[in-house]
């Protein structure tokens, strides 16, 4: 069975005609007759990109968001507009009110990051939700991973992101955090939202719940981005430990963690840009 994985949003453009980069990532996965859609970047370039690649959103009855922020939830609605009975899968905290601190042009600012859109509201549009921590599968050979339990020592990577916690703020724990695991010829796909709660914790996750030893090519975004020479040096080990034969990174992996991993893997490496399809 073919299996086809279209970025349909993502930072960059990676496709001549008519496509449009933007902050944000959203895979279209096409798995013999099924249609589902990862995450739907913030609702700038979706549907324009979708249509300039010929690939019909309506027939996409599902969609899987692996976090809350907006850059991956917020074109949610305009989804909704064209497959209005669309089942949205998520874990629960992916409603909650999140923030990023950071220093702007005119001093430190606090933005609200989270999904723009109350679970109300979606509904009203005709949305049905499938919000559950477990991990399962949402469609056939498709399995969202669910909660990542985290080890004891666990630390975000990247401070700036934060919860409200009274009238005080504390590093958002992502306990939303998911990826989808792909059932493909070659073997399983891992595809990664931002992978916030850690490229460790997400595959010891995935391989002791599902035997899945060796993965056949990694996609999405990874943080790395956020992180040091040590932690990409550590993804690498993962990466060879797992088997992976392809990785397309992107979205928050950054250019200097991508072209660090570019430089030891050679062409098993390329970007995940809006535009690109993967086949497998
Ligand atoms: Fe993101
Ligand atoms: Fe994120």
């Amino acid at each position: 069975m073919k299996t086809t994985l279209t970025v349909l949003c993502e930072n960059t453009a990676g496709f001549p005609m008519k496509i449009m980069g933007e902050h944000g990532l959203s895979i279209l996965i096409e798995r013999g007759e099924e249609r589902l859609l990862f995450d739907t970047g913030q609702g700038i370039a979706l549907l324009r990109n979708a249509s300039s690649l010929g690939k019909d959103l309506s027939q996409v009855t599902r969609v899987a968001l692996s976090h809350g922020h907006y850059d991956h939830t917020g074109g949610l609605s305009d989804f909704l507009d064209v497959s209005p009975n669309a089942t949205v899968c998520a874990h629960p905290d992916v409603f909650i009110e999140r923030f990023a601190r950071f220093e702007g042009p005119t001093g430190p600012q606090t933005m609200s990051i989270g999904i723009p859109f109350s679970k109300e509201a979606l509904e009203e549009k005709g949305a049905a939700f499938d919000l559950s921590p477990a991990l399962r599968e949402i469609s056939p050979g498709i399995t969202f991973s669910g909660e990542i339990p985290r080890p004891a020592d666990w630390k975000t990577w990247d401070d700036r992101l934060v919860v409200k916690d009274g009238d005080d703020f504390r590093s958002d724990p992502f306990l939303d955090d998911a990826s989808l695991i792909v059932d493909t010829a070659p073997g399983p796909v891992l595809v990664l939202g931002c992978a916030h709660a850690g490229l460790h914790p997400i595959l010891e996750h995935v391989r002791k719940e599902t035997g899945i030893d060796r993965f056949h090519a990694i996609l999405g975004g990874t943080h790395l981005g956020a992180g040091t020479q040590e932690d990409w040096e550590n993804a690498l080990g993962l990466f060879e430990s797992c088997g992976v034969e392809k990785i397309a990174t992107s979205h928050c992996t950054g250019f200097h963690a991508a072209s660090f991993l570019a430089g030891h893997l050679g062409d098993r490496v390329s970007p995940a840009s809006a535009g690109v399809s993967f086949e497998f």
